[in-house]
């Protein structure tokens, strides 16, 4: 579905009721990571998610990307229930960049065979070589274009030899490329420099902004979560402790937001920005 044929009375995405339990350590023990969650993203609504380590960000974000079942509930994208879904069925409507540059391109592909991967969807025979030509080629050109990395005039370059920034551009360039109504975002900056955060960052935001792409960023830098998102939603042991919109966001620094952290739960934030 393209950025303007979408309609925009109904929610990018529905969390209804979403549960996911584990077992834990010990012999009887068993972690909420998904306690009852509800959640509605307007669409094109960047949603910033922030919370400590094990709050279940991931495992929200897995539920939604389909690579993980509830327990219980429903989620529906773009209106449709996809709950039952498996990640492969979802792609075209939800597209996913994760921390690690590693598992987000194949290394042993070039820029442009990447792309034709990720164009490829589901089609069922096909040819990498041929997939990757002039059609996608100018489809990876102009996605990459934006972060003014060079990476437009190496799309035959293997990803194995790009940097994890490089890398990552690449990903969110091949993640927004399909039109996705849906982004999901796993600390996608973190492993970069601050430099290479910031550009990568910047870009994203301008690039789903442009593409109206509703997107979910899992980040533990504050800054961005306040900077580049539309609503901020914090985490605390498996619930959605704190949704802040646009006009509650506003005026929020980084300080106020750990010091509502530490009164709202009795424990601190940890802000990467500060830490690094
Ligand atoms: N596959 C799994 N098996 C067992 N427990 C899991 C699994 N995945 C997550 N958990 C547990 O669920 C809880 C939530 O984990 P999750 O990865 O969603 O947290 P997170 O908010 O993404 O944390 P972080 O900021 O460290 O990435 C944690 O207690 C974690 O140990
Ligand atoms: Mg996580």
């Amino acid at each position: 579905m393209s950025s303007t044929s979408r309609d925009v009375s109904v929610p990018a995405l529905e969390v209804k009721d979403c549960q996911k339990r584990f077992k834990g350590y010990g012999r009887n023990e068993v972690v909420t990571a998904a306690d009852n969650i509800n959640l509605i993203v307007a669409p094109g609504t960047i949603v910033a998610l922030v919370g400590s380590n094990g709050s279940g960000k991931s495992t929200l974000l897995s539920m939604v990307a389909g690579s993980l079942l509830p327990d219980s509930g429903q989620i529906f994208v773009a209106g449709e229930d996809v709950t039952d879904l498996p990640s492969w069925q979802r792609t075209g409507r939800v597209a996913v960049v994760r921390q690690n540059p590693e598992h987000n391109v194949f290394s042993a592909l070039t820029i442009a065979e990447n792309f034709a991967l990720a164009d490829a969807g589901k089609s069922r025979s096909f040819n990498l070589k041929r997939a990757a030509g002039p059609r996608v080629r100018d489809i990876a050109h102009a996605a990459l274009k934006p972060f003014s990395m060079g990476l437009e005039d190496r799309l035959d370059a293997l990803a194995g030899t790009l940097s994890g920034g490089q890398r990552q551009a690449v990903s969110v360039a091949m993640a927004t490329s399909r039109d996705p109504g849906l982004l999901l975002l796993d600390e996608h900056t973190s492993a970069l420099d601050p430099t290479r955060a910031r550009v990568v960052m910047e870009q994203t935001e301008a690039i789903v902004r442009s593409r109206r792409i509703a997107t979910l960023m899992v980040t533990h830098d504050m800054n961005h979560a306040i900077k580049h998102s539309d609503r901020l939603i914090l985490m605390h042991r498996g619930k959605i402790a704190m949704d802040l919109d646009q006009e509650e966001k506003a005026g929020l620094t980084v300080p106020g937001l750990l010091s509502r952290f530490e009164k709202l739960t009795g424990e601190t934030l940890p802000d990467s920005a500060v830490l690094a």
